[in-house]
């Protein structure tokens, strides 16, 4: 495989974004491939099988593209698609971001015996308890205080900016109790989240860190590149970025560009129709034979 092959990240619209942001931040010189699906977001509140057969489509769907690694920019499709992906794609290096954010939580709790950690996140994240066995492995002793925030993603997608009060209405009920218990380290267990994270931080005061698995996530990425002999040396030219979304192309590009600040260069369109999902088998073509004599019948 090429050095200059890309790297695929994937999300359900624009939250994969934050952590694209840290990879080209990290590594200027690789090509991106981005994919939103824009079309199916919220992925958060959908079943293991629905988000797995999502994954599978995208990850199809980028293939022929060749990229040397697969980011699944998306805590939900990590928590609940990612060993199917590894399964499915069995050539294809391919990580997710609870790993690197469970580290980044677990370094931000210091040395305190037995530190309060809460994550924020979908549904699915927090039924999946992916948090809680990936922090655990690292910190047996932490206590964890994890919670469901189903409103954050569709507030993000809807292009709702920190100043709003609607936004600012919903983080104050969700994470009050949080505060009120004494936690040590908020975690944004959803790679939407962060867009507030200005906002979150001031909520929460100096004494309570708020950690997105976005940097530690790009340092990830590097490490397997390297290790893999796949990392584009620092003096090759810059990177590309392609963006594809299921919906809505331009507004995709609208809100990438107001939250992100970066220019998104002309989203491709994709259809849902034109998603296969490999487990499948090959797509079918369904012909219907019909007798000449019914086919003159229905034209009459
Ligand atoms: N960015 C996704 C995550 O990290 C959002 C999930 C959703 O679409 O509900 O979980």
């Amino acid at each position: 495989m090429p050095v200059c092959s890309p790297i695929a990240i994937l999300d359900s619209g624009l939250g994969g974004l934050t952590v694209a942001g840290a990879i080209r931040a990290a590594l200027p010189q690789e090509n991106i491939l981005y994919f939103g699906d824009t079309a199916r977001v919220p992925y958060g509140a959908k079943t293991a099988a629905t988000v797995s057969k999502f994954v599978r489509q995208i990850i199809d769907y980028l293939r022929p593209q060749e990229p040397k690694h697969v980011v699944i920019a998306c805590n939900t499709a990590t928590a609940l698609a990612l060993d199917d992906a590894r399964k499915s794609f069995p050539g294809l290096s391919i990580s997710g971001v609870i790993e690197p954010g469970a580290k980044a939580a677990v370094a931000a709790a210091g040395k305190k015996p037995s530190p309060l950690i809460g994550v924020i996140a979908t549904e699915a994240t927090v039924r999946s308890k992916a948090y809680e066995v990936a922090i655990g492995r690292r910190r047996t002793l932490a206590r964890m205080v994890c919670r469901p925030t189903p409103l954050i993603v569709p507030l993000v997608e809807e292009g709702r900016g920190g100043d709003d009060p609607v936004v600012q209405l919903a983080l104050k009920q969700y994470l009050l109790p949080m505060y009120q218990e004494g936690m040590d380290v908020l975690v944004l267990g959803c790679t939407h989240y962060p867009v507030y994270k200005d906002l979150i931080g001031r909520m929460l005061g100096p004494k309570v860190p708020v950690i997105d698995s976005a940097d530690q996530c790009a340092q990830d990425v590097r490490r397997r590149l390297v290790d893999s002999s796949l990392l584009r040396t620092a003096d090759a030219v810059a990177g590309t970025l392609r963006c594809y979304v299921t919906d809505d192309p331009p507004r995709f590009a609208r809100l990438a560009q107001r939250f992100f600040g970066f220019p998104v260069p002309k989203p491709t369109w994709v259809s849902i129709e034109d998603l296969h999902d490999p487990s499948a088998g090959a797509p079918v073509q369904v012909r219907i034979h019909a007798p000449a004599a019914a086919v003159m019948r229905s034209a009459v």
